[in-house]
């Protein structure tokens, strides 16, 4: 962990080709700013009646903006389609119907655990129409990952498709009554439902169930140091914040091209995926499919993208892939790129800025934020390094474990003040966890650490706790070491990450063997194969080291500072608490 932040302020762009930022100057724009005057924006504030598929879709679908293409789908083995807000108020409107038909009703939690493909959005909207909650689940968990999140949401109804559905464990789900099939082949058990064949005898308008602002918008699930995911819910008036800060950070608005590579799976793909975009009337572009660097670069090309928002470890591998694929194609439409999910270190920064014109700007967020909180902005410098400023309207600082603010250069705890359009709601069915966040009087604490220096610019420092950021996913190490020890031959495990190039850290297992296992190569793999079969591939161990023992205080709890002293070689420091 650096705690020396780079002060080397570069004029990055000064409004290149002429741009106009959304945002005023930021001191401008923070000042007397007022979140009534964005809830002034969105017809609920009129007519009281909310409902998030309304303002995304259903008010452009009935304005100039009706025939305007929403969303450009291209898969490269794949689909290539496009869908106007027209068709996706038609197509949300015939999922509902399929959904009412099923008996779901308003406050229902319905899993969606589909591949990056149009049905998947329109599987979302639909479930919003009716009132109920989504819990869109990533495409590569497998069975354990799939029951976690199905049996804490009491999910009734999974959308998925005959190739996933394997993993949907629906014997040790109760409450999972029905099964909707994506491109299944006509062969139905008695609790499953074709989209397509019941799409077709939908009626085309169903009006949304209209909501309040408090009410449910989607849960995600998220890693912790210590237990099982938590599920983050959001409620609806989150959009209020999706709006602000798609217009003034991600510097959105309709002549935009906007590409998000985030999967609706993480909280990206759909408050920066659907929500955002789409509220402020955008188009948006879905790739489908692997990575592949020429694959991405050709993207921008064919669709003209202006927008582009992705992580460190895509530009990362992107940087690896060389400067001759970007150089084949024509990149000129781009006006503005951002980054998030960890620090994007300084040298793939300038790379991205060498071959496109563009530097990433960072975004600060959390899956429990529900949007941006600390970012760079377009048209103002940033220093290489720096994670940037509070979003006008929130409060961002750093602090000590009693809350006081601490003076600019000295690192602590990173916070936001309470009361930020997009903060969670609740963990769901975890009122405890949920009130772990406030434990430092008067904040919510994200769990990271960070320095303010003296203009007010927040600079990330890491991860305060046990969590894993690896290819941007967060991964709690309790997950992990519960599906590692699982394995017959695992008698103990302690999990870190360990920092690597490409992906930021690596996830590293340190292994007891049981009496009578050998430590071979072999074994490594299979048990990294385990948590791979079980949990999901980004979950998998890279690294596996066998040892005696996996360090432990005297009351069980792993001690994983001891780990990542043994990882870097260094001095694991005071080990008194250690037992024996
Ligand atoms: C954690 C949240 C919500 C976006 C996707 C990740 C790290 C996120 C940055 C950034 C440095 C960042 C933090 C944070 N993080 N963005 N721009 N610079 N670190 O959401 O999975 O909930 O993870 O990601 O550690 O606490 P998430």
């Amino acid at each position: 962990m650096s705690t020396e932040p780079s002060t080397q302020a570069i004029e990055w762009e000064r409004k290149p080709n002429g741009i106009q930022a959304n945002m005023p100057a930021y001191a401008e724009a923070a000042k007397d700013f007022d979140w009534k005057t964005v809830e002034a924006e969105f017809d609920w504030s009129k007519t009281g009646k909310v409902n998030i598929v309304h303002e995304t879709i259903d008010r452009h679908a009935d304005s100039a903006r009706g025939d305007a293409v929403a969303l450009h789908y291209y898969h490269p083995e794949g689909r290539q389609e496009d869908y106007t807000f027209k068709d996706l108020k038609k197509l949300s409107s015939q999922f509902a119907a399929v959904l009412k038909n099923a008996g779901v009703s308003k406050g229902d939690r319905i899993a969606v655990f589909l591949p990056r493909m149009p049905e998947l959005y329109i599987a979302i909207l639909g479930i919003h129409r009716v009132g109920a909650i989504p819990v869109p689940l990533f495409e590569a968990f497998m069975e354990q990952a799939v029951f976690d999140r199905l049996e804490n949401s009491q999910s009734n109804v999974c959308v998925t498709t005959p190739t996933l559905k394997p993993r949907v464990p629906q014997d040790k789900l109760p409450d999972l009554k029905q099964l909707i099939l994506v491109e299944s082949n006509g062969e139905l058990a008695a609790n499953e439902i074709s989209y397509e064949e019941s799409m077709k005898a939908a009626p085309e308008w169903v009006e949304p169930e209209w909501l309040t602002v408090d009410d449910g918008l989607v849960i995600h699930y998220t890693s912790g140091s210590t237990g099982r995911s938590k599920g983050v819910l959001h409620r609806q008036y989150a959009m209020v914040g999706h709006y602000q800060t798609s217009k003034w950070s991600l510097n959105l608005s309709q002549d935009d091209i906007y590409w998000c590579t985030a999967d609706p799976g993480w909280v990206t793909g759909t408050s920066y995926g659907l929500y955002g975009p789409w509220t402020l009337g955008v188009t948006s572009l879905v790739v489908g499919g692997r990575f592949d660097s020429d694959v991405w670069f050709s993207m921008i090309e064919k669709y003209k993208v202006t927008m582009w928002y992705s992580a460190p470890t895509a530009y990362r591998m992107l940087m690896a892939a060389g400067d001759a694929i970007p150089a084949k194609y024509d990149l000129s439409s781009l006006k503005h790129i951002c980054s998030v999910g960890e620090p994007l270190n300084p040298e793939a920064l300038k790379w991205v800025k060498k071959v496109t014109g563009l530097a990433p700007h960072e975004t600060w967020w959390m899956t429990e934020t529900g949007m941006h909180i600390i970012c760079n902005y377009k048209g103002e410098d940033f220093a290489i390094g720096a994670t940037g400023k509070a979003f006008p309207g929130t409060y961002a600082s750093v602090v000590d474990d009693a809350g006081k603010e601490l003076p600019p250069g000295q690192i602590g705890n990173l916070v936001v003040k309470p009361g930020w359009p997009a903060m969670m709601q609740a963990i769901w069915r975890n009122k405890p966890k949920y009130d772990e966040y406030f434990k430092i009087p008067g904040w919510y604490a994200s769990g990271d650490s960070a320095i303010r220096d003296e203009d007010g610019v927040i600079w990330f420092q890491g991860r305060a706790d046990d969590v894993i950021k690896t290819a941007g996913e967060r991964v709690g190490p309790f997950v992990v070491e519960s599906a590692l020890v699982e394995h017959p031959a695992v008698a103990e495990a302690g999990v870190i990450g360990k920092p690597d190039a490409v992906r930021g850290h690596i996830i590293k297992a340190y292994v007891a063997l049981m009496p009578g296992y050998e430590p071979t190569d072999a074994l490594k793999q299979e048990i990294a194969k385990h948590v791979k079969t079980h949990m999901a591939a980004h979950a998998a161990p890279r690294e596996i080291d066998f040892v005696e023992k996996v360090p432990k205080t005297r009351s069980g709890k792993i001690m994983r500072r001891v780990l990542r002293a043994w990882d870097s070689g260094e001095d694991a420091g005071d080990t008194s608490t250690m037992e024996d």
